[in-house]
């Protein structure tokens, strides 16, 4: 058969533009730096705490939006909107949970530990004395203390894991080499996606160099489909870890549906279904057993619930791929 007698096969389509975008993203810097410190996390939690199903539990918690730039010595960008709240807290209560946890955030969003603090800690945690010293405000003493003691407790227990990404490029080569990395784990690895990744994107090769000039006119510019990586995760990069999806919308009416046909579209084992509005109150879990409505209690954050409930899914998941696989 001639190639052009060919039919149509859009996976086969989806697979080529999957391999395109790797092929023509600029390549990763420090790409052998991020792989180094990746290994190394993996391999200590490997080697702790139990064995079997008791053994400890990876996450790979996203955070923080990707950016697509418009020109190569990049000016100006698009932008996904994500104040890294979510994944921040998430991660405080994987941790809690006795997770690892690799936090892959957008450079400058929210941090764990971190929430309690001013907008500006440097300026507004600390301030000078009259010996030129500096130290910390009195009001701001507990919550800085808090910030710092969480955060070098998991650093040196080696239990987080922290890398960054700003473009939609270095994201996606980023959670290619975490997911590959984690494949080893099988089921006891996670994916939580929390972060708002861009739909649409300008491909390397058909972007402007230089600043592109107002002096030419109005901008007409044409945006590639960023290909759905979630389908590959699931397929290719880590089949049996435990992947859950975030499915954000501002119209109420389509939420829940599109966190349904995302659930079986890319065969997640859970959506978390959740309104820009708000998002801090109220969620919705939608798994194959059906849809939880998670509310955020007071004096807590709804992070906690959704975190707790997740966490007895995987261990689930777990016993059922364990099991699985000693039948087999
Ligand atoms: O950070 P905060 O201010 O606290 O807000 C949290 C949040 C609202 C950003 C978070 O809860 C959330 O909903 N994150 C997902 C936002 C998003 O990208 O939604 P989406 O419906 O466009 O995409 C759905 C899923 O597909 C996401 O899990 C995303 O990782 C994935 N995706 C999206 C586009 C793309 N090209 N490839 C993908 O894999």
């Amino acid at each position: 058969m001639s190639s052009n007698s060919r039919s149509y096969d859009p996976e086969e389509s989806f697979m080529t533009d999957v391999a395109n975008f790797f092929d023509t993203a600029p390549p990763l810097k420090d790409r052998s730096v991020i792989s180094k410190k990746l290994k190394e996390f993996i391999n200590h939690n490997s080697h702790t705490a139990g064995n079997g199903a008791s053994m400890r539990k990876i996450v790979c918690v996203t955070s923080g939006g990707t950016t697509v730039p418009l020109e190569q010595r990049c000016v100006r960008y698009i932008d996904n909107f994500s104040s890294g709240h979510r994944g921040a807290a998430s991660t405080e209560y994987f941790l809690k949970a006795g997770y690892a946890v690799i936090f892959l955030r957008r450079r400058g969003t929210c941090q764990p530990y971190c929430r309690s603090l001013p907008d500006d800690p440097l300026l507004e945690c600390f301030e000078s004395t009259n010996d030129s010293n500096i130290r910390v405000q009195q009001s701001q003493a507990e919550a800085v203390k808090k910030a710092i003691s969480s955060h070098h407790a998991a650093l040196e227990a080696g239990v987080l894991l922290k890398l960054e990404f700003t473009t939609i490029f270095e994201y996606l080569q980023m959670l290619q080499m975490t997911a590959v990395a984690l494949r080893d784990l099988g089921p006891r690895a996670m994916f939580y996606l929390a972060a708002a990744v861009s739909d649409f994107y300008v491909p390397w090769e058909t972007m402007a160099e230089h600043k592109i000039q107002s002096a030419a006119g109005p901008l007409d510019m044409t945006l590639a489909q960023v290909p759905k990586m979630l389908s590959v995760l699931r397929k290719d990069w880590a089949p049996l870890a435990f992947s859950i999806s975030f499915k954000l919308e501002t119209d109420s009416q389509i939420l829940l549906d599109k966190a349904s046909s995302a659930l079986s579209k890319y065969n997640m084992h859970a959506v978390v279904a959740n309104e820009l509005a708000t998002r801090k109150e109220e969620v919705t879990v939608v798994t194959l057993h059906g849809k939880t409505c998670i509310r955020r209690e007071p004096g807590t954050d709804i992070e906690n619930a959704i975190i707790q409930l997740l966490a007895e899914r995987h261990a689930a998941h777990i016993q059922d791929t364990l099991q699985n696989q000693a039948v087999s």
